[in-house]
């Protein structure tokens, strides 16, 4: 009982001195290609979907229903994603400091992509190409709005 108490506390200890110790080189590099990951697979998802929208390529409804799917999945991912903060680090990164300065404003950014991901899955879902259309504009404009204000430009 005893030991396993002393193992909870230190356990306990382990999180929180985690939680405001800096980031190793590793720790840190890991994160950035964890988060690029997640956004690079984003961006491979919506890809086609755009094409559609833009009139490049037909509307495939299966196409824009599995894609919608992922990007749910994926944009739920954020928030974990960018979860480590490598402000302190030397890394490769695009990613500005307002992101862990200002950690409302992004969450609500991550929030509209979730609340975007999810009205595509319901046009997706009953198939008429106007509503695809529109959704995809309307989620390809919230990641847009996030690279505005915490993404470096190229
Ligand atoms: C909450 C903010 C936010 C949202 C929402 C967001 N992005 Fe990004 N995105 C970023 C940031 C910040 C970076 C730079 C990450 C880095 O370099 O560490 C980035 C980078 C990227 C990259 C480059 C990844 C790489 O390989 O380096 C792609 C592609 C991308 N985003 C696509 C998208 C798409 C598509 C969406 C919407 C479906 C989206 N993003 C939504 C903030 C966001």
């Amino acid at each position: 009982m005893t030991r396993c108490r002393l193992f909870a506390a230190s356990a306990l200890l382990a999180v929180s001195s985690l939680a405001s110790a800096e980031l190793t080189p590793e720790q840190a590099e890991r994160a950035v290609e964890t988060r690029q990951s997640v956004l690079h697979l984003m961006g491979w998802n919506i890809g086609p979907l755009g094409a559609m929208a833009r009139g490049r390529m037909d509307f495939d409804v299966d196409r824009v229903q599995t894609n919608a799917g992922r990007l749910v999945a994926l944009a739920n991912m954020l928030p974990d994603a960018f979860a480590p903060d490598t402000r302190a680090n030397e890394v490769s990164t695009e990613a500005l400091d307002v992101i862990w300065e200002q950690p409302e404003a992004f969450a609500a950014k991550i929030q509209a992509t979730i609340d975007a991901s999810n009205r595509l899955v319901e046009a997706a879902a009953g198939g008429d190409e106007n509503a695809m259309r529109e959704a995809i504009g309307g989620l390809g404009s919230t990641c847009g709005s996030c690279h505005d204000d915490f993404r470096a430009d190229d």
